[in-house]
């Protein structure tokens, strides 16, 4: 099957201030068409941040996300509103 979902180099990093956090170093992923993931990993290692950058709610920092063939990061404010709205479903837990 057909990757829905390629993410090349991944990379985010937070500035405060003087300080970089790096909260994404380089994820390489790739997922199919119904395929069901999920993402394990302690706190502060990136697993909120992940889903913000594909559906262009972060900046991205030099990264390539390609969801349903089209490049996430080459999108616009515009653009990722439209693609957000027919391709993006987030749900957000408010306990955490
Ligand atoms: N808006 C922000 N500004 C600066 N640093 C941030 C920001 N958002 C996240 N970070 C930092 O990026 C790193 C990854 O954070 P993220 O929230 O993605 O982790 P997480 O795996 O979802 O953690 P948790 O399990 O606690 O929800 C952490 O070091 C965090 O402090
Ligand atoms: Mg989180």
């Amino acid at each position: 099957m057909e990757d829905l979902i390629v993410l090349n180099n991944v990379r985010k990093v937070y500035k405060m201030g003087d300080k970089r956090i790096v909260a994404l170093n380089d994820i390489n992923l790739s997922i199919k068409e119904k395929e069901f993931i999920c993402l394990l990993g302690t706190s502060g290692s990136g697993k909120s941040t992940l889903p913000n950058m594909m559906a262009g709610l972060e900046k991205l920092t030099k990264s390539e996300i390609i969801i349903n063939s089209q490049h996430v990061e080459k999108m616009n404010e515009k653009e990722l509103a439209k693609f957000r709205k027919l391709h993006i479903g987030l749900c957000f837990n408010p306990t955490t």
